[in-house]
């Protein structure tokens, strides 16, 4: 059995807002087939309406302290970064013990996150992060990051539609035609896909572009008007097809491109990004200026810095009359189907890693090399090592 003898931990998310859960019932069942004994913290799943009572029929053990969680599991399953808890006076890490192992979304190389990266390593914590799983074919199951994608781009349609003033399909009345909303969506990968279908299902007129000819043509396919770029593809595209950051000349006429589409728009939603990067700014101060009053933008790729000006972090803004929601965790917003494509990629991840009560991480592989962020009282994670020399010198300079 994969995880024989081993003592998995799954405390309640403390993030504000934060209504998702590392395990259901049925992954506490899962994971006990393969040996594991499963603690789970009293309320855990109530934001997603998993009752303790169902995590106890399933076989988990429920503990009323996080504290003792953490110190009872040899590998913790969360959905967020650990933080500093107010109810315990102390940082998450501080409940945890060397040599224990930590799965979640980390995004270590994000410059808010390196001192909570430090702490891991400080503790002696092995620490593997799901926003590295490789979107590769053997991967898929895992991709984590791509579920939540896929519910980012279809709520932020929803919240953008919630917040018009006016209908999103054609509406002929007995007083008069009133014409679909005009959206467009930037940035045509999996977030963008599926904001593009949830658009065209509400009945919208959508436009969409991307630097990427292929995400164009996807786009289109879903029923979307492309809008090219004109960035050539030796600029646009990287190794196997990704989009790569572009140089400011190029962001500069890009912005121009899309300064009439936006203009256009009632809604638009933001989600252009290269792995790893910070976020292009393609939507500036003087292109909102420009919107209709009333219109609404959604900013996804906030998480990176976000494609507009105009966007606060985490929060929602009026900038002449146009509304900007800047909301971090979307998913956290539709819990329930977010947490059930979460917590399969992550039973999928757990079992790819685990072998006869051990989880040997093999660095050479690329799955886990490519998570991998602490062990052994060292940070070994190449994105975020690089990310944090790019800051030292910022701040030296
Ligand atoms: P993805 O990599 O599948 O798609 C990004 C797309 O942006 C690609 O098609 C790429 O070609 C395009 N792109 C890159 N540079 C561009 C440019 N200069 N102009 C136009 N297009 C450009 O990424 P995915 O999974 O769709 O995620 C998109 C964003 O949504 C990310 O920033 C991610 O962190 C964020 N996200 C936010 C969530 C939230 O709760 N706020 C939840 C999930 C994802």
């Amino acid at each position: 059995m994969k995880l024989s003898g081993l003592t998995v931990g799954i405390p309640r998310e403390i993030m504000p807002r934060e209504a998702r859960v590392a395990a259901l019932p049925e992954t506490v069942r899962n994971l006990g087939k393969e040996g594991a004994r499963v603690l789970v913290e009293q309320g855990a799943g109530a934001g997603c309406d998993a009752a303790d009572a169902e995590y106890l029929q399933a076989g988990a053990e429920l503990c009323a302290e996080a504290a003792e969680l953490y110190g009872r599991a040899d590998i913790i399953l969360k959905v967020k970064e650990p933080r500093f808890s107010s109810r315990h006076g102390r940082h998450e890490i501080e409940l945890m013990r060397p040599g224990q192992i930590l799965i979640a979304f980390l995004h270590p190389a994000a410059p808010d996150n390196h001192a909570m990266v430090r702490m891991l390593r400080d503790r002696g914590i092995t620490a593997l992060t799901l926003d590295g799983i490789p979107r590769i074919s053997r991967a898929q199951s895992m991709d984590a990051l791509t579920s939540m994608s896929t519910v980012a781009g279809y709520k932020s349609v929803l919240m953008a539609a919630n917040l018009m003033k006016s209908f999103m399909p054609l509406m002929g009345t007995a007083v008069g035609v009133i014409p679909p909303a005009q959206a467009l969506v930037v940035g045509a990968g999996v977030a963008g896909l599926q904001a593009i279908a949830t658009a065209r299902r509400l009945g919208a007129v959508v436009t969409a572009s991307d630097i990427r000819p292929q995400a164009l043509d996807q786009a289109a396919s879903l029923g979307a008007k492309p809008l090219p770029t004109d960035v050539p593809p030796e600029e646009a595209l990287g190794a196997g097809g990704y989009a790569r950051a572009l140089p400011e000349r190029w962001l500069s006429h890009e912005r121009e491109v899309l300064r009439p589409a936006v203009q256009a728009a009632d809604m638009v939603i933001l989600s252009a990004l290269v792995p790893g990067q910070v976020a292009p700014l393609l939507v500036d101060e003087a292109a909102v200026a420009a919107m209709r009053p009333g219109s609404v933008i959604v900013d996804i790729a906030i998480d990176q810095g976000g494609n507009c000006a105009c966007t606060a972090h985490d929060d929602t803004v009026t900038h002449h009359g146009v509304t900007i929601i800047g909301i971090k965790n979307i998913p956290g917003q539709m819990a329930r189907s977010a947490t059930w494509m979460f917590v399969r990629n992550l039973q999928h991840f757990l079992f790819y890693l685990a072998a006869d009560g051990k989880l040997p991480l093999d660095a050479s592989d690329d799955i886990v090399a490519s998570t991998l962020v602490t062990r052994d009282g060292k940070i070994l994670h190449a994105g975020t090592l690089a990310a944090m020399a790019t800051a030292e010198n910022e701040v030296r300079a």
